[in-house]
């Protein structure tokens, strides 16, 4: 068979590696791919973004299935138009993708169908959003509608800085709505499933580290590392999970006639107590895999992945298993001087090491240029072992990242460190 991956990130060359390794692959294209996936056996890079032009590309080299890695292409319609030139690919339509991009399509959604989720309104008048959260009071949450790159959400711990967070987004950006939402606490974890649009698959649990900082400080990243299974997901939660919001927004989906098929990623707040206590709620929808918590999913995953994704496209998800390696995976991100700002990049990376039955280093923004992997945006790598408990997957990625070097290179030293306490 011969696979296209959409995306060129650290979650795209973790699903290449783990595609390539089937019987079934005969060639893994990724488009636009990053330096980690021009140099792998089977796996080739493709130079296209557009939409059209990847279609044309699928229907010319006669691709067997397509996945998509991020969620802009999954928003402005690539399902839609691959299906209707009869291509297979594995994702949510555009108009199941707003559990995604539309944050206020999928809290009333939630409502809707009563799927836990932080209490809200929606506003696109700035005196009126402003008045409602000088009622609320602080701490309180202010969300972009739209796509906003994971800069659309600001934690607000005072009413200044909400009100600022309004004005910016309503006054300045000129944004159409916003969303303002109860301040939840707890603990979070990300709960990621396989839909063919009935039939569910839940995968490996995960949990990502979302601040730049060590002990969850600093600003919002993409995401600064992660590890499966998450420890705070017991067999009891796992349950609640699947039957409180997955399940629920499945079937859901499908009773409003948009099914959906694809990845679905719910971000989860886990109040504190035991877990007879513990209130699970939804913070949001992801439409596709997530980033960097694609990198110990794949880690973990023993069965064939190409056959995965060929049942789901079968509708036949309800027929198939997944085998996960017992050990935990652990990914730590290195990311770039300035990130997530304005990362600086065309510093020389060296140190990478060959792959290791338990040590990937997936590559994220990365390039080779003059014959050397040189950083090339935000993220960089994603060093990602496996080991017996967290301590030692741990301890495994950070003596690898001690031989690995370039300039300004951040990363967290405290991955799993909730696991850990
Ligand atoms: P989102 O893009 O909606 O996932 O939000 C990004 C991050 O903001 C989440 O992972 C949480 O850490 C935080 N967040 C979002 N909504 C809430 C909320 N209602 N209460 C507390 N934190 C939130
Ligand atoms: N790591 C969070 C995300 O992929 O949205």
């Amino acid at each position: 068979m011969k696979i296209l991956v959409i995306g060129s990130g650290g979650r795209e060359h973790a699903i290449a590696w783990k595609l390539a390794q089937s019987t079934k692959i005969t060639q893994v294209y990724v488009a636009p791919g990053n330096g980690g996936t021009s140099n792998s056996n089977n796996i080739k890079n493709i130079p296209i973004t557009n939409i059209d032009e990847l279609a044309n590309f699928a229907e010319e080299e006669n691709i067997n299935i397509t996945i998509v890695g991020p969620e802009a292409p999954l928003a402005e319609g690539i399902v839609d138009k691959f299906q209707n030139r009869d291509l297979r690919i594995f994702g949510p339509t555009k108009s199941a993708a707003r559990l995604e991009s539309s944050k206020k399509f999928a809290k009333d959604f939630m409502s809707r169908h009563g799927i836990p989720t932080a209490k809200y309104s929606t506003f696109s008048k700035t005196e009126e959003a402003l008045s409602y959260l000088r009622k609320e009071g602080a701490p309180i949450v202010i969300k972009a509608d739209g796509l906003a790159s994971g800069k659309g959400v600001v934690v607000a711990s005072t009413i200044k800085e909400a009100e600022d967070a309004v004005i910016e987004m309503l006054d300045i950006k000129k944004l159409d709505k916003i969303i303002i939402e109860e301040c939840l606490t707890g603990e979070e974890a990300s709960f990621i499933v396989m839909s063919d649009g009935i039939n569910i698959m839940p995968l490996a649990t995960s949990q990502d580290h979302k601040r730049l900082k060590d002990g969850d400080n600093g600003p919002n990243t993409g995401g600064m590392g992660a590890y499966s299974p998450a420890s705070i997901v017991t067999p009891d939660l796992h349950n609640r999970i699947m039957k409180e919001i997955i399940i629920p927004t499945i079937q859901g989906m499908a009773k409003d006639g948009i099914p959906f098929m694809g990845f679905l990623y719910a971000g989860v707040m886990i109040s504190p107590g035991s877990d007879a206590e513990r209130s699970i709620k939804t913070l949001e929808f992801n439409c596709r895999l997530g980033d960097p918590e694609t990198q110990p999913i794949m880690m973990r995953m023993k069965s064939d992945f190409v056959e995965i994704i060929d049942n789901a496209l079968h509708g036949t998800l309800d027929k198939t298993e997944i085998i996960w390696d017992r050990r935990v995976a652990l990914g730590v991100v290195l990311a770039a001087d300035n990130y997530p700002d304005n990362p600086i990049t065309d510093d020389t990376i060296n140190g990478i090491p060959n792959e290791k039955e338990d040590c990937v280093v997936f590559h994220a923004a990365t390039k080779i240029s003059d014959g050397k992997y040189k950083t090339d945006g935000g993220r960089i790598l994603c060093v990602t072992t496996l080991g017996d408990s967290v301590r030692i997957a741990r301890e495994k990625a950070y003596k690898t990242i001690s031989n690995i070097h370039f300039n300004g290179m951040q990363y967290r030293s405290d991955i799993g460190w909730r696991s850990l306490k």
